[in-house]
């Protein structure tokens, strides 16, 4: 019997899927896009320095000194930031502020103002902030090999509605690793009538940014994290960068102390330190090239990624021992789903992602490590098509 104490809307809700957190000895993990490397000592120094008797008092409430470096970065005033426990807090309080939820009791009648857009696929937790709210969805198909449909592309599908309140477009996209072009991003938000959030979680590791648009449009936010690119997932820090309107109307509905004190100190002293985490980015991007040459060469299909993980298609036949280097098997070969490499990778102990949708079923997402953690990759891999 379903609880009347809850809300039907919570009854029927699916929550979001974070990605496995195993304590297993050993394991390699490459199942959610954390960064292999370690924040920079000076930050761990800050940390570790702020943890006395100030952990009694209250942080800043409205994240100033942050928001102050983060304006100098990215050439703009405090006005035009808000920050988050994480992006994930700063997207959904998107939802909240510009969405109204769907007043099924009141009417039926769906209208823009209630549409959360987002493409598919893409970042599984829009669904699940819409459904939350109680707005409608409206998840719109990449094509077919994840690239971006243009406007006009768009416009002929009749899918896409141009007036959503929220569009929420993950660039470069995950789970594919696509980047898209800053130009193709721009004619999109020219097109739309809505707030657009550009989520830009991995764009560290690509190639563009379209930080410019945020600051050019009033109806544009661009959101990062410092969860990805600066090793910081445990301390939850994220933001937006936009149109001091926008920001403004997020600050009102914004928990009072919604960063602690501690992310906040790691977020700032990763800014004064950040040409320690500008060399992790290209250590990453090189093992990402080099690992994506390798799985080529054993069979897998890698998309090309802007991002720092990889989405691979494992081969599906694995050839029979008699045609295999060390003849280590009997059978007579057979065939692998993505499923089951996930599972054959796990059992020597390498932890990668696979997602149930149909779109992605016969892909691994396998975050970028450290060159050793791919080269062990590498080497399972090897083991499993032997
Ligand atoms: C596309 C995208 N946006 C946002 C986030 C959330 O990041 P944060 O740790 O800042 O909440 C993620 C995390 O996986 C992500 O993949």
């Amino acid at each position: 019997m379903r609880s009347p104490l809850i809300r039907p809307l919570v009854h029927q809700l699916h929550a979001y899927v974070p990605g496995e957190q195993p304590k297993i000895k050993g394991l390699i993990k490459l199942n959610t896009n954390e960064n292999p490397y370690p924040p920079s000592p000076r930050v761990l120094q800050a940390v570790k320095a702020a943890v006395d008797g100030r952990l009694r008092l209250y942080p800043n409430p409205t994240a100033q000194l942050l928001r102050e470096k983060l304006a100098k970065l990215h050439g703009c005033g405090p006005e035009n930031i808000i920050i988050g426990n994480g992006s994930d807090e700063v997207l959904a309080m998107a939802v909240r502020a510009f969405v109204e939820p769907v007043a099924a009791e009141v009417t039926r009648r769906r209208s823009s103002r209630q549409s959360v857009q987002y493409f598919h696929p893409s970042y599984s937790l829009y669904p699940v902030l819409a459904d939350i709210h109680g707005a409608a969805k409206n998840a719109v198909p990449l094509n077919a090999n994840f690239t971006m449909p243009s406007v006009a592309e768009l416009k002929r599908g009749g899918l896409w509605n141009f007036n959503a309140a929220l569009t929420l477009v993950t660039t470069p996209n995950a789970p594919s690793g696509r980047g898209y072009p800053t130009a193709g991003l721009e004619k999109l938000c020219r097109a739309m009538k809505g707030v657009v959030v550009l989520d830009e979680a991995y764009v560290d590791f690509a190639r563009e940014n379209a930080m410019k648009l945020a600051l050019k449009y009033p109806h544009v936010l661009v959101a990062r994290t410092f969860s990805k690119a600066y090793s910081l997932c445990f301390q939850r820090v994220g933001y937006f960068v936009g149109h001091p309107e926008l920001i403004a109307a997020l600050d009102k509905i914004r928990d009072s102390y919604n960063v602690n004190g501690l992310g906040q100190v790691a977020a700032v002293a990763t800014l004064e330190d950040l040409k320690y985490y500008r060399a992790n980015f290209r250590k990453i991007i090189s093992t990402r090239e080099e690992l994506s040459r390798a799985l080529t060469l054993l069979g897998f299909r890698v998309l090309p990624s802007q991002t720092n993980f990889i989405l691979a298609k494992p081969p599906g036949k694995v050839p029979p021992a008699s045609r295999r280097k060390g003849e280590r098997r009997q059978d007579a070969g057979g065939t692998l789903t993505a499923k089951d490499w996930l599972q054959k990778l796990r059992e020597k102990k390498i932890l990668v992602r696979w997602f149930s949708q149909p779109e992605v079923k016969d892909y691994l997402r396998i975050t970028i490590g450290t060159p050793d953690e791919a080269k062990a990759l590498v080497r399972a891999v090897n083991a499993i098509l032997l």
